[in-house]
């Protein structure tokens, strides 16, 4: 059985997580948040009182993560997303990280992986992508009401530089930074409810799918099919000497 994976990348405050939790249920497939991954290297790294931007630190925090610490509510907080946004710009925990989130993607039935680089990186193979972002204001203003629900004292501009420094952090580092990947299909978020966002996506990712199933393997009439290539390739290497 093959798995089925949809890969969900934005930036802070997107709606991607709550995105990905729906999809998940409605496909029945597993979900992971690999922000909580980075979150939680950026919490050991902080309990360990080390420095997130120390990439040795980083990495053994990265080497050494326990997945069933994975649903610590502190990984929420505030300074634990600084961190994680600071230890996630280290090529060595990227690398650390890697093999877990690309097992748990092809573990049948499949998974809804959201994160940054699932398109780009993790799961180029992905049958799904999408792009889920809105205005920096937008998910501001998301964030503080996230934040407030949790009783923590709010300062809007506070958190909305914030969100502007993690933009720049995580679109700017040279692995694997945020971006759309070219076979995403973009989801802006800023003028739509929940419910709204999760419709359209129902439906982008429908149309993707059914079009894989009906695409013939090789649709284009300039492209030679599986047998003439063979073909092709054979008399290609008898013309060059080879043995056919
Ligand atoms: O919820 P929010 O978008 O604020 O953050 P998150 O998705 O929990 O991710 C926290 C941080 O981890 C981000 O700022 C990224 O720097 C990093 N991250 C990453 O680099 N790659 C991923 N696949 C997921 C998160």
């Amino acid at each position: 059985m093959t798995a089925l994976i949809i890969a969900i990348d934005g930036p802070a405050a997107s709606g991607k997580g709550t995105l990905a939790r729906r999809l998940a249920a409605h496909f029945g497939l597993a979900h992971l948040d690999t922000g909580s991954l980075y979150r939680a290297v950026g919490r050991d790294v902080l309990k360990a009182a080390l420095d997130p931007a120390d990439p040795v630190a980083a990495e053994q925090a990265a080497a050494s993560l326990d997945p069933a610490s994975l649903d610590d509510p502190r990984l929420r907080d505030e300074d634990v997303g600084r961190a994680a946004s600071q230890v996630a710009a280290h090529p060595g925990v990227r690398a650390a990280l890697l093999a877990f989130q690309q097992r748990f993607a092809a573990t049948p039935p499949g998974a809804v992986l959201d994160g940054r680089d699932i398109g780009t990186v993790i799961c180029p193979q992905a049958q799904a992508k999408l792009f889920v972002t809105a205005s920096p204001e937008v998910r501001a203003t998301r964030r503080a009401a996230e934040l407030t629900t949790r009783g923590e004292a709010v300062d809007y501009a506070a958190v909305l530089e914030d969100i502007r420094v993690r933009d720049a952090r995580d679109s700017g580092r040279s692995t694997a930074p945020l971006r759309q990947a070219e076979d995403a299909m973009l989801v802006d978020t800023s003028n739509l409810t929940a419910d709204a966002v999760f419709d359209l996506a129902i439906r982008l990712i429908g149309g993707r799918l059914s079009a894989s199933v009906e695409t013939p393997p090789h649709p284009d009439p300039l492209r030679p099919s599986g047998a003439e290539r063979e073909q092709k390739e054979s008399s290609l290497s008898a013309l060059q000497g080879g043995e056919g």
